[in-house]
């Protein structure tokens, strides 16, 4: 597996009345050939609006990428022209967005829209086109695919219409997927059916995946990478079980603590907590850790001092946190404080 993304230093803004929004804040990440990454974070912390940068889809203005790129292949997506990015999107990436009821035109049957990005990315006939619609459809699963090229999305149901997504997601074998929070508005069996038939796809197909979600679940069912969000920053990233196991960062830890578990019995974990406070306000200039205000573990150097995206010390050579505090150290300090 080589490298297939490279994301470096990442930065982009939005210049509104009100002021800077500072919606991503210097990320940098590199996803493998046929990795899944999951890109959790509450709402607001950048997660869409740094996979829409990589695709050029930021309103300029008000947006603004102030800084970075993004190596694809070779390629730095930041610098591509409009022309050069839309072979781009829906070609070598593929997309799958939260409401396909606004992907979807309306006006058209599912056959034009699907056979549409055959013909423009992979330059088939017609006839070329309409065959491999059908087998894409087989593929996520459409009953009577041939027939149903003629129906118009209204006449899906929203499982339905998510799965004509995924197959124009994938209809021109993408080297990578983006899928952002893809199936939030479904209902959790659906979801379910959707999230295996994309493992199922991915093992046919061998693509990358950008997974974004809100639902550690979701990750957990998913991905072979956590990526924690806040602040438009990454404060951890690693393979999702030590993650998972061996939590080092306290938004992280707030994250998995707000779940219910039930391997557990009572502890800490056994309870389903809340993570106390607001959301940054991300007009302010970011200084030192952006989750340092919630973080009943945040130290003086927290609030003064950013801390760097570094190996995590005696882990997993994967695992990167940014902290300035010993999570490990500050959890055990406070069962002893709590005990006494
Ligand atoms: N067009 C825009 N104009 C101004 N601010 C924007 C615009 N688009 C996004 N933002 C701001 O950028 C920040 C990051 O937003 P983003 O959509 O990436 O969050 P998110 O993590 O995807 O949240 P959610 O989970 O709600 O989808 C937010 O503060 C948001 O208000
Ligand atoms: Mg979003």
């Amino acid at each position: 597996m080589g490298a297939l993304l490279e994301v470096k230093n990442l930065v982009t803004q939005f210049h509104t009345q009100e002021g800077v929004v500072h919606a991503v804040n210097d990320v940098s990440y590199t996803l493998q050939e046929g990795e899944t990454l999951g890109v959790v974070g509450e709402s607001g912390s950048g997660k869409s609006v740094h996979v829409l940068s990589m695709l050029g889809l930021i309103p300029m203005p008000p947006g603004k990428i102030a800084n970075g790129e993004v190596l694809f292949d070779g390629r730095d997506l930041v610098t591509l022209s409009d022309r050069e990015i839309r072979q781009v999107r829906g070609g070598e990436i593929g997309m799958i967005f939260q409401d396909p009821m606004t992907s979807l035109n309306p006006v058209l049957t599912i056959g034009t829209q699907i056979t549409e990005a055959l013909k423009i990315h992979l330059h088939m006939s017609e006839t070329e086109a309409t065959n491999r619609a059908v087998e894409l459809l087989d593929m996520v699963g459409i009953p009577d695919a041939r027939r149903r090229l003629r129906d118009y999305p209204h006449q899906f149901s929203g499982g339905m219409r998510q799965r004509v997504m995924i197959a124009i997601g994938i209809s021109c074998n993408p080297k990578l997927l983006i899928a952002d929070e893809p199936t939030t508005a479904l209902d959790v069996t659906i979801q379910a059916q959707i999230i295996e038939l994309v493992k199922d796809l991915k093992k046919q197909i061998g693509m990358a995946i950008i997974w974004i979600t809100h639902d550690l679940g979701v990750v957990a069912g998913i991905a072979d990478t956590i990526q924690v969000m806040y602040g438009g920053r990454i404060l951890e990233r690693g393979p999702v079980e030590e993650v998972f196991k061996d939590t080092r960062n306290a938004y992280t830890l707030g994250l998995l603590n707000s779940l219910p578990r039930l391997d557990t019995k009572g502890g800490a974990r056994g309870r389903l907590q809340q993570i106390v406070g607001s959301p940054p306000d991300m007009i302010i200039e970011p200084k030192g850790d952006p989750f340092a205000p919630r973080n009943p573990y945040a130290t003086p150097r927290c609030f003064e001092e950013t801390p760097p995206l570094r190996h995590v010390d005696g882990g997993h050579p994967d695992h990167l946190v940014a902290a300035w505090y010993d999570l490990r150290e500050a959890v055990k300090q406070q069962s002893v404080e709590e005990a006494v």
